[in-house]
């Protein structure tokens, strides 16, 4: 092997683990759940945001919700114990798929991101995303779709 060619399967060696260290990293912070999908909307449990670190109660930043029946998910992010947001993980530019970051969205075709409001923070999309209004009954969230 030339030092060439070291150097080079080396670096793509590295290049795929650190790809795949990512890859697990994002896998394990984000909790996907198909939820409950009626005529108006989905129903979830408050519970699918709560952790257990080390004894204590801690609470995911958010969820997604994938379910067959919907085209895209829906980020739910819990902004704090009585509010919640209800985003169409859809990209107002030309409509890629999201993925959720943190109380970011981003878009890989082509770089917009957006808050855990659907706000934008930067382009090239120029509209917020599509959200839902969410209500709170006893520990669960009913994510009203038909808005
Ligand atoms: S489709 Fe999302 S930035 Fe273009």
């Amino acid at each position: 092997m030339t030092r060439k060619d070291f150097i080079v399967n080396t670096c793509a060696l590295c290049a795929s683990a650190t790809g795949m260290a990512a890859l697990l990293g994002s896998c394990t912070l984000s909790h996907y759940i198909s939820g409950t999908l009626n005529k108006d909307g989905l129903i979830l449990s408050r519970d699918e945001f709560k952790i257990m670190q080390k004894g204590n109660t801690a609470y995911r930043s958010f969820i997604i919700v994938r379910n067959d029946a919907l085209k895209f998910p829906v980020c739910v992010y819990r902004i704090n114990d009585t509010e919640y947001s209800a985003l169409w993980m859809q990209c107002t530019h030309q409509g890629a798929e999201l993925q959720a970051s943190g109380d970011v969205l981003q878009c890989p075709a082509h770089g917009s991101e957006f808050n855990n409001r659907g706000h934008i923070r930067s382009g090239p999309a120029n509209t917020s995303l599509r959200t839902f209004p969410v209500t709170i009954s006893n520990n669960e969230l009913f994510i009203d779709l038909r808005k």
